[in-house]
């Protein structure tokens, strides 16, 4: 490989395989979380990738290439972790919903590294009309992933998995919002 060009289409054929195993899996994904938010946002992001795939076709007909997929390696192992922890872990329904919404913020933050690479390419090619789209691509990751980190705050596991005498010794900690209010009235 020697041009621009051929690592530009290099990177948006891995980019339509990254997108096209992301709507498989947040499908699979939404019907088997439990969390109301969690479960309503994967569907709503599988939508959202549709039309992200559909984009990166886009491009391809703009530069008179083909649509081609080369195997995003990085998105896949991504998929498959998930995969994996929910078949062979036998996770409680709290700690699922926990590793499947970390496990799409580093979905989310890959894609959002490749189209900052995609479009620095684009730009330098001067490929306006792909520019557009990839942008739009990166706005939508950017969107999502700031959505799963505000709710990965708010999910809190149901057992911590501690000894009895380390849970009384978290108890004071528990009060401390009420200590530091009394601290800000003093
Ligand atoms: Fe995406």
């Amino acid at each position: 490989m020697q041009t621009a060009h051929e690592l530009f289409i290099h990177e948006l054929t891995d980019m339509l395989d990254a997108e096209n195993r992301l709507v498989e899996a947040l499908g699979k994904q939404s019907e088997e979380v439990s969390n109301a938010e969690l479960k309503k946002g994967l569907a709503a992001h599988q939508r959202q990738t549709q039309k992200q795939a559909q984009r990166v076709q886009q491009i391809f007909e703009e530069l008179g290439e083909s649509p081609e997929q080369t195997e995003c390696k990085g998105i896949r192992g991504l998929v498959e972790e998930q995969q994996t922890f929910s078949e062979e872990e036998d996770p409680s329904e709290d700690l699922l919903d926990i590793f499947t919404t970390g496990a799409n913020i580093k979905v989310e933050r890959y894609e959002i590294s490749a189209y900052e690479s995609l479009i620095r390419l684009a730009q330098l090619m001067k490929h306006r009309k792909a520019v557009q789209l990839l942008q739009e691509n990166l706005r939508e990751e950017q969107q999502t992933e700031k959505k799963l980190s505000v709710l990965a705050r708010k999910l809190k596991p149901e057992n911590l998995g501690m000894g009895e005498e380390e849970q009384e010794e978290e108890t004071p900690s528990r009060r401390s919002p009420g200590s530091r209010r009394s601290r800000k009235a003093a």
